[in-house]
């Protein structure tokens, strides 16, 4: 699959960048596009930059490239996935505002009808942002909020963000063993 992964500056910089390590492995194209505050909550959350995304991407683009081949819909791309969403770039796609890469590739989504699953990540809520994230459900979008399930009872930090990271792939129709399954 051709996949647009988009990480911004909510926390939970994490799952953008185990996404990123699976869709790897998997042998998917990414193109990947990471706003200015998230790469400031990638450095401050684990301590990575520019070359470490550059080396799990396929294509790096950078954030203020509105003319990037992932900003037009004859660019053909199977999905998108913003995680982890902020509330920013919640409202903004919301309010149809397309004024950087990420909101940009987004829009490119909806008006093409095309699979986006987004990550919010905020607490409390809004009734902004639970309004955003309604409007944006009812148009089709996968809404995916960052809140992993524990029924698989984690040992560890790896097996909570691979939990959330399995349900991405999930609504994305990616095959992957990230989590066991409910058996009943
Ligand atoms: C360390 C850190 C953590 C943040 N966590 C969140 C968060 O969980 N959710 C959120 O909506 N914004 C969060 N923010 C604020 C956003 O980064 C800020 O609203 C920014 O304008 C978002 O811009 P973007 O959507 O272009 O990335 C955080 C900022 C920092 C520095």
């Amino acid at each position: 699959m051709r996949i647009v992964v988009a990480i911004t500056g909510a926390s939970g910089a994490i799952y953008g960048k185990r996404l990123l390590e699976v869709l790897q492995q998997a042998g998917h194209e990414t193109h990947v596009v990471v706003s200015a505050h998230g790469w400031e909550v990638l450095e401050h959350e684990c301590a990575i930059g520019r070359k470490e995304i550059r080396e799990l991407a396929t294509v790096l683009h950078e954030v203020e490239h509105v003319g990037a081949s992932i900003a037009s819909g004859s660019f053909l791309t199977e999905a998108m996935v913003i995680a982890p969403c902020s509330m920013r770039t919640l409202g903004s796609i919301a309010a149809g505002i397309a004024d950087n890469l990420v909101l940009r590739a987004a829009d490119v989504m909806l008006k093409e009808g095309r699979k986006l699953v987004i990550v919010p990540r905020e607490t409390p809520l809004s009734a902004i942002h639970l309004e955003n994230m309604l409007r944006l459900a009812r148009l089709g979008v996968r809404v995916l909020p960052a809140c992993p399930g524990f029924y698989h009872r984690p040992e560890s930090l790896n097996e909570v963000i691979d939990m959330m990271v399995g349900k991405i792939c999930d609504s994305l129709g990616i095959e992957h063993q990230l989590f066991p399954r409910w058996q009943g």
